[in-house]
């Protein structure tokens, strides 16, 4: 029985977008951990990242998988860097569906560059296709983890979004 949706991918692969609607549609409780973690700390993402270390961040994600771990009926979207901690997706796999928001690395800049109101300390560099290539290139070992992979370029974030309320209904 699935009792938790947790959508992971790299950053600007749709997580918020896309969690938000399929929460929406199934009537369930939508959680954004970088949301969560800024409000609870009334800090931004990226003063957390350059006052306390890419490092306290990590611990506050796992914080936070601690605290929603016993939630039923809910979307969980943690930040794109949450898969590096594999303990935490074992933690919550028990009764999840965990789907990985697939993006082109062209698409990721694309929708980076047009999202100025969100701060990607990791995407804050001179080539930042070439990071996002190179993190990208690191991390989809451990999306591919995933229990189901969609993709989201050239989509609608309605579309994907149908198609994961399709997972979830099977
Ligand atoms: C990060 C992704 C960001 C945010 C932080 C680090 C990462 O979240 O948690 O900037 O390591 O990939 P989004 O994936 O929501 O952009």
């Amino acid at each position: 029985m699935i009792e938790r949706l947790v959508l992971v991918g790299f950053m600007c692969s749709g997580k918020s977008t896309v969690g938000r609607l399929v929460a929406d549609r199934l009537d369930w409780d939508f959680i954004d951990f970088d949301e969560a973690i800024e409000r609870d700390l009334g800090l931004r993402i990226a003063e957390i990242f350059r006052d306390h270390g890419e490092r306290h961040f990590r611990e506050l994600e796992a914080e936070l998988t601690r605290e929603v771990m016993g939630r039923r009926h809910v979307v969980l979207a943690p930040g794109g860097g949450w898969i590096t901690q594999l303990e935490l997706v074992e933690q919550l796999r028990p009764n999840s569906l965990i789907v990985w928001l697939r993006a082109r690395p062209e698409t990721v800049l694309e929708r980076h560059l047009t999202q100025l109101t969100v701060e990607r300390p990791l995407l804050a560099v001179d080539d930042p296709l070439a990071a996002i290539r190179s993190i990208l290139a690191a991390r989809a070992p451990l999306y591919g983890e995933a229990d189901e992979a969609v993709g989201t370029d050239d989509r609608d974030p309605g579309e994907v979004a149908a198609e994961i309320v399709a997972l979830h209904d099977r």
